[in-house]
């Protein structure tokens, strides 16, 4: 049986990146909703009713669990399908806990989209792990649309977060968290930005291993021949063109892996 890995687009390849290196003999199938994202500049309910669209076409194809690679997708829908489906979905939520386990002393600015940021999980995940009020969060919808459209390091994304981290006092912070998988195709331009003593922080990391305890917890770990399925909305990727657009994506997430 398969794996999902699903995402409003391309930012979740960044999470069936590292899940396929963790777990070399899966077979995954990878749900980008090319035709609806952006997410995160939806409604909750907008959002709630594209995901449970998503969730029915990946149940349908029988698959044995779902990553829902998204942090905006987790925040608005992942507790209703949990109530709806008895497979483990494993959620994404920014990764402030990881940040601050770090370093407690200083700073750290979480950055996702804007259902993120406004979101209850959001303000229960801060409630529950800031206890000193070290974080603060900042919305950076733009960044899904220029990674969609491979935008990664141009003038203007330069200058759109150079603008919109301009606000920050960066000596005062030790991380930045990329609380929205689309933010990890631009590792290398916020690394331009940032002084050295930010680092980057992210969840897949976190997430591959939950995805392998419930699989172990529910004795679900295969040994088969890999492979990858991609679907846009429901839709089969085979048009090589479209195949070697996410292979280009894929790459450049190899190139970002490293940089922290
Ligand atoms: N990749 C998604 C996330 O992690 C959201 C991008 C979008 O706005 O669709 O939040």
């Amino acid at each position: 049986m398969k794996i999902a890995v699903f995402d409003s687009g391309i930012g979740g390849l960044s999470v069936l990146y590292e899940a396929r290196k963790a777990l070399p003999q899966e077979e995954f199938v990878f749900f980008a909703d090319e035709d609806n994202v952006p997410y995160g500049t939806k409604s909750k309910e907008e959002v709630q009713a594209l995901v449970a669209d998503a969730f029915d076409f990946l149940v349908g194809k029988g698959v044995k669990a779902i990553v829902v690679a998204c942090n905006t997708a987790t925040s608005a829908a992942v507790t209703e399908m949990r109530r709806r489906y008895d497979l483990p979905i494993i959620g994404m939520e920014p990764a402030a806990k990881k940040a601050l386990d770090m370093d407690g002393e200083h700073r750290v600015l979480v950055v996702a989209t804007p259902v993120t940021v406004k979101g209850n999980k959001m303000k229960v995940l801060i409630e529950h792990v800031d206890k000193q009020h070290l974080v603060d969060l900042h919305p950076l919808p733009r960044l899904v649309e220029y990674a969609e459209n491979q935008e990664f390091n141009s003038q203007a994304v330069l200058d759109y977060l150079a603008r919109e981290l301009s606000v920050y006092d960066f000596s005062q912070y030790s991380s930045l968290v990329l609380g929205c998988t689309h933010f990890n195709y631009f590792k290398d331009t916020f690394r331009e930005i940032l002084p050295g003593n930010v680092s980057l922080v992210d969840g897949n990391g976190g997430t591959v291993r939950e995805l392998i305890r419930r699989l172990k917890e529910r004795n679900l770990l295969e040994k088969n021949a890999p492979s990858t399925e991609y679907y846009y909305s429901g839709r089969r990727v085979q048009d090589k063109e479209e195949l070697h657009r996410l292979e280009s994506y894929l790459q450049r997430l190899g190139r970002m892996y490293a940089l922290t």
